[in-house]
């Protein structure tokens, strides 16, 4: 076999030696052509991988035997990937920008709240495919622990679906139905943490030694103490410390790591163990046709002390390996990072330095979330400006996933230097946020409810639903016409800039039909205590059938919705692959950005206020564009101009590029027939 990636002559030394070893697992059960097929991204991913679990696991005596485990699982997954998920892995890593490209449009859902079970999503796929959607996160379905269950993320059984929802046959069905449509399946990897009615977690309370070593437990209180000098909690509200007394576990009682709830025990990464299961769970899950993984929770793998326990190295790690196990089993499959942290954090899932395509290929950008309901709230561009000139360069082979709202609480995640910068008070800006998004700020548009108030620190976050935080309940609810339009506005607004940003865009479901808060959480014991369950309103089907009347305020939200999605998927300019470059537009109430590719530009120019705003027409040169300009969202005709200003209406968005230029894509119409 030709070398075509150079190794260093101790990796291919211990490849060679992987081959002479292994080679008798895949002859035995596979077609020469595939046989060479593994052989051949085994030995492109192998430095990646060996590097990973040698600096993790390296100093064990049974190094070597674990890692020969671990190929046996590959060989056999491998040997297990149903034939169409191959064609797919094959089209993939033919155009690894796949996930980049302008129709990439996601939608992220309950499968209950949405349509009631499985067999109800299938059909609802028309409906996702009228939005224009490309990618379809259910939320997690796997059987939950009964009780609370953190809305699913408390799981008892990963291989099971609940049972109200359907089977994994369902599960199987709806992906391939998915794939046949153009749309890819994203499913939740809880990694974590189990539900403690896990049958790993009760072994383990049983006192077995081989489960106890799944988990982080202490017979007193040394340990958990010197840890919680430096750990956050994250539900300080309902589930303060990040530590659970379990009484008679292993005969005496143990202190478990539960950064969560008391009933999710995280599980313990320093053990190769967890590795293997975690593993063979991907393996399930992209076998059974999911083609992007959720990591939940990802930043809290693994644990040091004197830290806060987030984003430590070996997290990279950790993900590297899950990385380099996929290209070769199933490089079809991609990876999400569900990491809520500060941008110069989150840049290192995606990949920074050496571990460039070698970590995530998306990763939630959180900073970006909170800094536009920031904006929307000041009718400023300068805090998100700022920030965005700063916040790193994303490089090649990964995307931002671009959102207003999902299943969580809004974190004010703006970091404290840049708030300074701009002349604001980290803390009063916060409070300002809170008070603004719960409707106490006067004149405040928007009604939210607060999130896990912190008495201690007066920390708070935010939950609500798009159109309720975007102010449409208070002006639905007042009957008043021109609030009505301005939320309107404002929601087609955000979402004009989240479609615009590159990345992947993700519409959390009902945003879509501008769903307000669901306030009856309140009346269901297991939910009453989160009030998350605002922004997980169910799916209203009879406001669904207004979407094609522009008279009625879902029809215009959902018109104006898949234009902007349609306009989007026309252009190249929007590809994930190129460059952001904010630009202070010389007017405080317009966000100003452009994106570059080789073939042209697109200048994205946002007015945040409510009422008409001017820039000066120069501005499209600083931003690369020359002479005429066409606004892409009002069918391609030039902006309006006065006194060599451009003109743009209350809460509105224009993408402008070169009048000369030609970015359109015919309009898509063919579709995937195979998966
Ligand atoms: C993730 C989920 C969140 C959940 C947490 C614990 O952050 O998004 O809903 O509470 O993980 O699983
Ligand atoms: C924090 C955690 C995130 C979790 C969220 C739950 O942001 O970092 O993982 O989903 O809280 O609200």
């Amino acid at each position: 076999m030709h070398n075509v990636f150079v190794m260093t002559p101790e990796v291919r030394a211990a490849f060679e030696n992987v081959r002479r070893v292994e080679s008798y697992r895949l002859e035995g059960w596979m077609n020469p052509r595939d046989v060479d097929v593994f052989w051949l991204r085994f030995e492109r991913y192998f430095d990646d991988l060996h590097y990973a679990l040698d600096t993790l696991y390296g100093d064990r005596a049974d190094t070597l035997e674990q890692f020969g485990r671990l190929f046996g699982r590959m060989v056999q997954a491998y040997a297990e990937r149903p034939d169409p998920l191959k064609v797919l892995d094959l089209e993939r890593q033919f155009t690894p920008r796949w996930f980049q490209r302008t129709h990439m449009v996601g939608y992220t859902c309950y499968t209950d709240q949405f349509a009631g079970d499985l067999e109800g999503v299938r059909d609802r796929i028309d409906y996702l495919q009228e939005l224009g959607v490309t990618y379809l996160h259910l939320m997690p379905l796997m059987q939950p622990r009964p009780g609370p269950d953190d809305g699913g993320y408390a799981m008892v059984d990963f291989r099971r679906v609940r049972p109200d929802l359907g089977t994994i046959e369902d599960l199987k069905r709806l992906a391939v139905d998915l794939s046949e449509r153009g749309i890819t399946l994203c499913l939740d990897l809880v990694l974590n943490h189990v539900a403690r009615e896990h049958h790993w977690a009760q072994r383990a309370l049983a006192g077995e030694e081989r489960y106890l070593g799944y988990f982080h437990t202490f017979s007193d209180r040394s340990l958990p103490d010197a840890y919680e000098q430096t750990l956050p909690e994250v539900f300080p509200d309902d589930a303060p410390g990040n530590f659970t007394w379990v009484p008679g576990m292993a005969g005496q009682g143990r202190w478990v790591w539960t950064t969560f709830h008391d009933y999710q025990w995280d599980l313990n990464y320093s053990n190769p163990e967890v590795v293997h299961e975690i593993v063979d769970l991907m393996f399930f899950y992209a076998n059974l046709g999911a083609g992007v993984l959720r990591l939940d929770a990802a930043p809290f793998l693994w644990k040091r002390l004197d830290t806060n326990c987030q984003n430590q190295p070996e997290v990279f790690l950790l993900i590297q390996a899950f990385r380099a196990i996929l290209r070769v089993v199933a490089p079809g499959v991609i990876l999400k990072a569900e990491a809520i942290v500060p941008p110069d954090a989150l840049i290192r899932y995606l990949g920074v330095k050496s571990t460039v395509e070698k970590q995530c290929e998306l990763a939630y950008d959180n900073q970006r979330m909170a800094l536009l309901w920031s904006s929307l709230a000041t009718r400023k561009a300068t805090l998100i400006t700022q920030a965005l000139h700063r916040a790193p360069q994303l490089l090649i082979g990964c995307a931002p996933v671009n959102y207003l709202r999902n299943h969580d609480d809004i974190g004010w995640a703006m970091t404290n230097e840049d708030l300074v910068a701009v002349g604001e008070t980290p803390d009063l800006h916060r409070h300002f946020l809170n008070d603004f998004y719960t409707g106490r700020f006067p004149g405040s548009f928007a009604r939210g409810a607060l999130f896990q108030e912190n008495p201690a620190t007066g920390d708070a976050r935010v939950t609500g639903t798009t159109a309720s935080l975007a102010g449409l309940e208070t002006a639905l609810e007042h009957g008043e016409e021109s609030a009505v339009d301005r939320a309107i506005r404002r929601i087609l607004l955000l979402h004009a800039l989240i479609l615009g940003a590159g990345g992947i865009p993700v519409i959390h479901m009902g945003d879509e039909l501008g769903l307000t808060n669901d306030a009856t959480y309140s009346r269901d014991p297991q939910r009453a205590g989160d009030n998350r369950w605002l922004n997980r309103p169910r799916m209203d089907w009879q406001r669904a059938r207004l979407r094609h009347d522009e008279r009625s305020v879902p029809g215009r939200i959902f018109q104006g919705l898949t234009r902007l999605i349609e306009a989007r998927r026309r252009t190249s300019l929007f590809h994930g692959f190129g460059l952001f470059q904010p630009l202070w537009s010389g007017n405080d109430h317009v966000l100003g950005y452009a994106r570059k590719r080789p073939e042209g530009t697109v200048l994205v120019l946002a007015n945040l206020e409510e009422h008409p705003q001017t820039v000066e027409a120069a501005l499209t040169r600083h931003a690369g564009l020359s002479g005429e300009t066409r606004d892409l969202l009002s069918g391609g005709a030039p902006p309006p101009q006065r006194h060599g200003r451009l003109q743009l209406d209350a809460l509105s968005c224009r993408w402008l590029v070169d009048g000369s230029a030609e970015p359109l894509y015919p309009v898509r119409t063919d579709r995937r027939t195979r998966p």
